[in-house]
C-alpha cells in the first residue's frame, strides 16, 4: 500500500505536488467516501502516476435549508478507504482555506456559472445555485491541482455534464473520466446521503432503481415513447416525494419525447419517510 499524506493547505499542496514527476488523477469529493469513491480512485490508480482526493463538504454548493451542517464529515474513516483505492494524497482543506475573507462577510465570492440553460432543470431547477458552487469549487481543484485527468461519478450525471460542458468551455487542458454507478446488492447506487435513511426507507430506497430497470425493459421490448416510460417508474415510486423523472439525449441532455438514439432516464425523490432526496439514473 502507498504512502498516503493528508494536506490540509494549499500552500504545502502546491509545494508537494512540485516535487512529483508524472501524471496526476484527481477525484474530486465531499469525503465520507464509500465504495463509489474507492472505484474512481482505483480508476484514477490504473492511468496516472500519483492519484490526489480531494475532501471538501463545499459550502457554496449547498442551499440555505439544505444538509450542509449536518452533511457526514468522516476523515479518519476516508484517509483509510483513500489508501486501500490506492491514493498518494488526501487534499482535505478547511472552508477558510478555500474561500477568503468576502465569502464569510457577504456571502459571495467570485464564482463560475455554468449557462442558464444547463442549469434551470432537473437537480439545478430545486437547488438553485447548486451547480455554481459545483463548478467554483471544481475549478479552483482544478486550478490547485492542475491534474491530467478527473474521475466523477456517472451517479451525478448532470454534476458531469455540466462539468465536461465547463472544461471545454473554459478551456481546461484535463481529461474528464465518467466512472460507472456503484450499486448496493440490491441494486441502489451508493451514495454518502444513503446514511440518513431510517430502516423502513432504506428498504424502499431500492425502487428508485427498480423503477429505472422496469423502464429500461419496457424500452428494449420496443417502447419509445418517453412519458409511457416514465408512468412505469413513477408507479414504483408510491409514497416517494418525486422531484423529477426524465429522459433525457445522452449526446446534449436535451429532453426527449421519443427515443431514437441514446438515451439517459434520471429520477430524483425523496424518500417517504425520512426525506432523504436520492438520485439515479440509467441509460435506456
Ligand atoms: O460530487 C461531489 O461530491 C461534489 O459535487 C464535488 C464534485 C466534489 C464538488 O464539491
Amino acid at each position: 500500500m502507498k504512502n498516503l499524506k493528508v494536506i490540509s493547505t494549499k500552500k504545502e499542496l502546491k509545494s508537494y505536488l512540485k516535487s512529483l514527476c508524472g501524471t496526476i488523477g484527481l477525484v474530486p469529493t465531499m469525503g465520507a467516501l464509500h465504495n463509489g469513491h474507492k472505484s474512481l480512485i482505483e480508476a484514477a490508480n490504473k492511468e496516472n502516476d500519483f492519484v490526489v482526493v480531494s475532501v471538501f463538504v463545499n459550502p457554496t454548493q449547498f442551499g440555505p435549508n439544505e444538509d450542509y451542517d449536518k452533511y457526514p464529515r468522516t476523515l479518519d474513516k476516508d484517509v483509510e478507504l483513500a489508501k486501500e483505492g490506492g491514493a498518494d494524497i488526501i487534499f482535505a482543506p478547511s472552508p477558510k482555506e478555500m474561500y477568503t475573507d468576502i465569502y464569510f462577510e457577504e456571502k459571495e465570492t467570485t464564482l463560475v456559472c455554468p449557462p442558464y440553460k444547463y442549469v434551470n432543470r432537473l437537480c439545478g431547477k430545486s437547488r438553485p445555485g447548486h451547480f455554481d458552487g459545483v463548478c467554483t469549487v471544481v475549478s479552483k481543484l482544478f486550478n490547485l491541482v492542475k491534474p491530467n485527468r478527473a474521475y466523477f461519478g456517472q451517479k451525478d450525471a448532470q454534476q458531469l455534464f455540466i462539468i465536461q460542458k465547463m472544461v471545454e468551455e473554459l478551456d481546461f487542458d484535463i481529461e474528464i473520466k465518467k466512472c460507472p454507478i456503484v450499486r448496493e446488492l440490491d441494486g441502489l447506487a451508493i451514495s454518502s446521503r444513503n446514511t440518513y435513511l431510517s430502516e423502513s426507507d432504506r428498504k424502499k430506497a431500492v425502487n428508485i432503481s427498480l423503477a429505472l430497470k422496469k423502464a429500461k425493459e419496457l424500452k428494449d421490448k420496443g417502447i419509445k415513447e418517453a412519458q409511457t416510460l416514465i408512468d412505469t417508474a413513477f408507479s414504483y415510486l408510491e409514497g416517494f416525494d418525486v422531484d423529477y423523472i426524465e429522459i433525457v439525449s445522452l449526446e446534449d441532455f436535451t429532453k426527449i419525447d421519443t427515443i431514437n438514439n441514446k438515451a439517459l432516464m434520471l429520477i430524483a425523490a425523496k424518500t417517504p419517510e425520512t426525506k432523504v432526496r436520492l438520485i439515479d439514473n440509467m441509460e435506456l
